[in-house]
């Protein structure tokens, strides 16, 4: 049985989702990748980018051209810029991508070569030239969650794949797609080794191109919703269609936290004869407020930002109406629907505050 996914990447077999591959320009990436160009994709948390990436990989290996690999940097955070034991944990999970999607052996021989030299600093860098010369077909490199490095660490990935780069496609990966939260011009890189601030622009000036990857529209939203219909044949009246596009503006993970709440856990939802309604789309709502649900307060963090909390703690607090189109200009695509959510929670507490003085 399939169902509304809130935990990672979607796997189609087990999740309702749209194809990842049709929410990008996959024409486009694939011209990309044809032209062996570096680029990057980027979107706010928990709006589908690995799972693009995934199914972007299996696209690739089932066609056979290429041979193409998805890893998480992520584990290499924790090293924050001791150099030498980031890019050796960079290069340990490619190798761990290379064992998991393609059954690659080789990979980890040539880490380890590669390791006990004493250019450890240079380990990623290395590594790529040996494994990919030993490689028969080109190499299509997916690195996800690029900038939770930070420092140096960042800038010694950025310049080792832009050294390698003119080796590319014999003894460099034909194509690297970068993959995280922010747009490489967005990357302001405080190393220690640098007396200035290093953008991601100049350290990475091979970069071809910046994807960004959207909200689901309206239709969209409707759609996976609809997927739920035709698995089971639960209907959701016109209205709670509409209400689940104007609570989460098609934010991914919001839909889906929503949809799954009112279709698998409220007990009048789980019965298949009857209908998703607009009060139990609220219902999940409230509850989802109430429990403060993790991303969503993820998605509200921008919040924090001077130049939006200028702007929205009066609406929050209750002392100006605000201006919501000045609102939606300081934030972008999921915070949009946390926004709402946020003056939900307002109105949450209020209702609380007024039950309590009822009480008393
Ligand atoms: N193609 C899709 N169809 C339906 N829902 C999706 C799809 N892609 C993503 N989602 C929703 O978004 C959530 C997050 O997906 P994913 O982990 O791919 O995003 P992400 O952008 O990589 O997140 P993060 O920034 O936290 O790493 C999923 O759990 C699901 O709720
Ligand atoms: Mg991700």
């Amino acid at each position: 049985m399939r169902s509304f996914n809130t935990e990672g990447p979607i796997r189609p077999d087990d999740h309702y989702n749209l194809p990842p591959l049709t929410r990008w320009d996959l024409d486009q990436v694939l011209s990309l990748i044809e032209q062996k160009k570096y680029f990057l994709l980027h979107a706010p948390r928990q709006t589908g980018k690995t799972s693009c990436l995934l199914a972007l990989m299996a696209h690739l290996n089932r066609d056979g051209r290429y041979r193409a690999v998805y890893a998480n940097l992520e584990p290499a955070q924790a090293y924050r810029e001791q150099v030498d034991a980031a890019m050796a944990t960079a290069t340990q999970a490619i190798v761990q991508g290379a064992r998991c999607w393609l059954g690659d052996e080789q990979a980890e021989a040539v880490a380890t070569e590669v390791l006990e030299s004493p250019a450890r600093h240079l380990a990623l860098q290395n590594f790529l030239a040996r494994w990919c010369a030993r490689s028969t077909q080109p190499l299509v490199l997916l690195l996800d969650e690029v900038d939770a490095l930070v420092g140096d660490t960042l800038l010694s990935l950025l310049r080792q794949l832009r050294a390698g780069y003119p080796q590319r496609p014999t003894a460099f990966p034909h194509t690297v797609v970068l993959c995280g939260v922010r747009n490489l011009r967005d990357y302001r890189i405080h190393a220690r080794s640098e007396r200035e601030v290093i953008t991601g622009g100049s350290a990475f000036n091979i970069k071809a191109k910046s994807l960004r990857l959207g909200d689901f529209s309206a239709e969209e939203t409707r759609t996976l919703l609809l997927e739920h219909t035709q698995e089971t044949g639960q209907v959701f009246t016109p209205e709670a269609l509409e209400q689940v596009w104007t609570l989460t503006q098609g934010q991914p993970w919001l839909v889906n936290a929503l949809a799954y709440r009112a279709c698998f856990e409220l007990p009048v939802g789980r019965d298949r004869t009857q209908p998703i309604t607009q009060a139990l789309i609220d219902q999940a709502k409230e509850q989802m407020i109430l429990e403060r649900v993790t991303h969503l307060d993820q998605l509200a963090h921008k919040l924090q930002e001077p130049r939006v909390r200028r702007v929205i703690e009066p609406m929050l607090a209750g002392t100006a109406l605000g201006d919501v189109a000045e609102a939606a200009r300081c934030l972008s695509g999921g915070t949009r629907s946390g926004l709402r959510l946020a003056g939900d929670l307002r109105s949450a507490q209020r209702a609380a505050t007024d039950r309590g003085a009822h009480r008393q």
